[in-house]
């Protein structure tokens, strides 16, 4: 991140109280008289400040269980909390960043990420800090006052990104948040986003079908079998946490790994 590690110090961090529990999780969509049983079996127990990444083929209820922890899903079957209360509805302490960048047409990048606070109630002043320090820490400071289509899909990416930050959630979110970009600036924010949460250590979850982003991103990588998700790997990353980690053997080791899981989930 272009930012400067002071700017992040400025940033308060509630990150880590709260951790997020799923416990005999199961889901199945009704639809046209059809069941779709999506995800089986979920146990999962999230420390604070681990960056999980969860990793598996297209249509294994990756999405589904990210939309679960954020309240937008109930569970058919199961619990989840969030630092100890069951999620029942989204909330400030949840930020989540799509796929799509979703950002308000009408408002400027300063008043997409300033949203949040504006609905919390933050005074003008606090706001303006904040989103300031945000919009530096994703390297947007100076095209605050454009609106999103004079951005590129990078720059619309960081913008949903430092607006998802904005509340100082407890958790961030993300559902394939960089899939639509080309591959060059994917793996830039890719590093941005791992550079981020080092400094930071904000709790994560990440969902994503590309296994070099669960290595590179994860502290802990759990690989989903195909639909019914189920969970087939399940392990810490032993990546060093420095920067530029994708040249480390460790790296390719780990890729190695997952990549396996991903293969032939039963084994
Ligand atoms: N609203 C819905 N109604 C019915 N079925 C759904 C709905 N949403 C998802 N599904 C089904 O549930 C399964 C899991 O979907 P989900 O979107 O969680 O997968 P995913 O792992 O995120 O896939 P992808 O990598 O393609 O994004 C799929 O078979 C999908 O067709
Ligand atoms: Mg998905």
């Amino acid at each position: 991140m272009p930012a400067q590690p002071d700017d992040l110090a400025a940033l308060p961090d509630s990150a880590t109280a709260t951790a997020v529990a799923l416990s005999g999780v199961r889901h199945e969509y009704r639809s046209g008289g059809q069941r779709i049983l999506a995800l089986d079996g979920i146990d999962l127990r999230l420390a604070a400040g681990e960056s999980l990444a969860v990793v598996g083929p297209s249509g294994c209820g990756k999405s589904t269980l990210l939309r679960m922890v954020a309240g937008f899903l109930r569970p058919s079957h199961g619990e989840i909390s969030v630092g100890g209360a069951p999620v029942t509805r989204p909330g400030p302490d949840r930020g989540v960043v799509f796929q799509q960048p979703r950002l308000f047409p009408w408002l400027s990048v300063y008043g997409n990420v300033a949203y949040g606070l504006r609905e919390a109630g933050v005074p003008r002043r606090a706001r303006r800090e904040r989103v300031g320090q945000l919009l530096d820490l994703v390297g947007l400071g100076d095209v605050a006052a454009l609106r999103p289509y004079e951005l590129s899909g990078g720059m619309q990416q960081r913008a949903a990104i430092a607006r998802a930050l904005a509340p100082d959630p407890a958790i961030l979110l993300l559902d394939e948040p960089f899939a639509a970009l080309d591959a060059l600036t994917r793996e830039r924010l890719q590093e941005e986003l791992r550079t981020l949460w080092l400094r930071t250590g904000r709790t994560q979850l990440l969902v994503t079908h590309s296994v070099d982003e669960a290595a590179l991103l994860g502290s802990r990588i759990i690989v989903l079998s195909p639909r019914p998700g189920t969970v087939v790997l399940d392990e810490q990353s032993a990546l060093p946490r420095a920067e530029h980690a994708r040249d480390l053997p460790e790296f390719t080791a780990l890729r190695a790994r997952i990549l396996q899981a991903v293969r032939a989930p039963g084994r």
